[in-house]
């Protein structure tokens, strides 16, 4: 009940977020040379932070106006979302970072959390075997190994320019100064409050005054501070990531965390590192994709999905047509499938990446299909590769003057990740331990279905479905884009990407577009509410494929950078949030 009222809640705000999108953008018109009109979203220079909210898009490019680079200003970006949207913002959570320098260079960096060193393959099991999910979901024992800052030090001393104390000041008066609560945040903290109260066995800065039983109530486009969490960060600015790992924090972290009954130790904090790693190219057609290798799941789906749909001129079928959903289902299908066998931790499995991205393995897999029915995903097994044995996340995307692009997308996993919420640290801490396979074939909160590859290991990371990607066409940068939204963030990237490259829509017009989701099990495709006309669904009905409308909360909330011809930047800004281009 509690959560049809907070989907409806949702629903309201997503409709008035359309409504005001359309009035209020201030659309610019290029003709394309098919005679589509676009609307355009933000247009800047030459400087462009496309997040989950407008302060820390705000920040962001004022770091870089300054004269700091995308690097200095994703630092930047990441901290401030900790303090604007703790739904997602990660100091207790971890991500992954895409980035293509200015010379071309491409690389990218995991800093994903990592199972406790006495953590056990049944850990979430009960004593007949059977998963208790909300021990992987809520409280102490859902919780990784947070690598934020890990990562986010990683990255400052290979690739950024300014101080980090420079970086992190206006997050920290962020902080000390409040950021305004909107709409969407007011509705998600009151369905909150009552679970952070009970998963913490005491009132925190999120549920006080969010409550129905506060006679004092927060409203929309009040001040929330958060000096603890201002305190939390001007340590890691004086002492650096020691701090979060070895410090005062880390002390104060893992009492919190073994006073609530969790398992995480100080030699699980301080052994925690970041790793760079080398990301997975493809090509399809003119377009080449830099997209996030294990533990994330992200670019090697990507990668196998555009493979098998480049023989299709989705084109000449139509934007979300029936043709153009059924390849791209289908593709996603057969992805899936093997998704969930072979991926998981690289550091704990050797994965058949070049075999699974390779054309001649998308062609193969495509072989059953037919446009005249669904393959049902009980006869869609995962593929046979020779010699192998075997809600809440948030993106940002952001480009700087001197040319580099950064695709970051980080999570505390479910939203408010554990509902733990540190107070004297000032953040909450993940449930990522959920997308481990808690026990192998058993369904994780997303749905997803995994297997041997990755089950519970001291140490070991989680697979993810995170999928920051980073788009070149002839040579030059051309999109760097990413999302939210668990198992559906893979297609959502891949429905940006091809609206943008195959259907010539603009940034803007690409993020916003109605999306669909297929993730081989369950067998059904998911399509936002409203968006579909009828005659279609029931076209795909009667081809065997079982529809699903979903609360477009979950379709991911994308958030993209274009470069244009004329070498300006076009933001995207997801209109499903209050997800913020500022440009410059
Ligand atoms: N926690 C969502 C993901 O990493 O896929």
């Amino acid at each position: 009940m509690l959560l049809k009222n907070y989907t409806s809640h949702i629903l309201a705000f997503s409709k008035c977020l359309i409504l005001s999108f359309f009035i209020v953008l201030t659309a610019c018109k290029t003709e394309t040379p098919h005679e589509r009109t676009i609307e355009r979203g933000k247009i800047a220079d030459s400087i462009m932070v496309v997040s989950a909210r407008e302060e820390a898009s705000r920040i962001g490019a004022e770091i870089m106006r300054k004269g700091g680079n995308a690097f200095d200003a994703l630092i930047a970006v990441d901290m401030a979302l900790n303090v604007a949207y703790p739904f997602a913002g990660s100091l207790g959570g971890g991500g992954f970072m895409v980035y293509r320098k200015a010379n071309g260079e491409v690389g990218s960096i995991d800093y994903r959390e990592k199972a406790p060193i006495a953590a056990t393959h049944d850990m979430y099991l009960d004593a007949e075997g059977n998963p208790v999910d909300s021990l992987s979901r809520q409280g102490p024992l859902a919780v990784g190994v947070p690598g934020s800052i890990a990562g986010m030090f990683a990255i400052h001393e290979k690739l950024g320019s300014l101080p980090m104390a420079e970086i992190l000041q206006p997050v920290i008066e962020l902080a000390e100064n409040g950021y305004q609560i909107t709409d969407n945040q007011l509705a998600r903290f009151q369905y909150y409050a009552s679970v952070f109260d009970k998963v913490n066995e005491k009132e925190t800065l999120y549920s006080i005054g969010f409550r129905e039983s506060d006679s004092t109530k927060i409203k929309s486009g009040d001040l929330v501070k958060n000096p603890q969490l201002a305190e939390t960060l001007k340590r890691i600015a004086a002492n650096g990531k020691q701090e979060f790992y070895e410090g005062e924090t880390a002390q104060k972290l893992v009492e919190f965390i073994q006073n609530h009954g969790g398992i995480i130790t100080l030699d699980d904090l301080k052994s925690y590192e970041a790793v760079w790693r080398k990301p997975i190219i493809s090509n399809y057609k003119n377009l080449r994709v830099i997209g996030m290798p294990p533990p994330s799941s992200g670019g090697v789906c990507l990668a196998e999905i555009l493979k098998m749909i480049e023989p299709y001129d989705l084109k000449s079928f139509g934007h979300n047509s029936v043709k153009s959903i059924q390849v791209i289902t289908e593709a996603e299908r057969r992805a899936y499938a093997d998704r969930s066998f072979f991926l998981g931790d690289p550091d704990f499995n050797d994965i058949p990446i070049d075999s699974l991205t390779s054309k001649d393995y998308a062609v193969k897999r495509m072989t059953n299909f037919s446009f005249d029915k669904a393959t049902p995903s009980s006869e869609v097994k995962h593929g046979v590769i020779s010699g192998y044995e075997s809600m809440e996340t948030t993106h940002f995307s952001l480009i700087d003057q001197y040319g580099n692009a950064v695709a970051l997308t980080t999570t505390l996993n479910g939203a408010y990740g554990s509902k733990l919420y540190v107070d004297e640290l000032g953040f909450f801490l993940n449930n990522e331990m959920d997308d481990f396979s808690v026990k192998p074939g058993e369904p994780n909160m997303f749905g997803l279905i995994g297997a041997e590859a990755n089950k519970i290991e001291p140490q070991k990371r989680m697979l993810s479905s995170m999928t920051p990607t980073i788009v070149e066409k002839e040579g030059k940068l051309w999109m760097t884009v990413g999302t939210p939204g668990g198992s559906t963030i893979i297609t959502s990237v891949l429905q940006t990407i091809l609206n943008v490259a195959v259907f010539d829509y603009g940034m803007q017009e690409a993020v916003d577009a109605p999306r669909f989701h297929h993730q081989w099990l369950p067998d059904v495709v998911t399509f936002e509410p409203d968006a579909f006309g009828k005659e279609l669904l029931d076209t795909l009905s009667n081809k065997g494929y079982e529809i699903r409308q979903e609360n477009s909360v979950i379709l991911g909330k994308v958030d993209g950078v274009l470069v244009l011809p004329d070498g300006s930047l076009e933001g995207g800004a997801d209109r499903r949030g209050d997800d913020t281009a500022v440009g410059f």
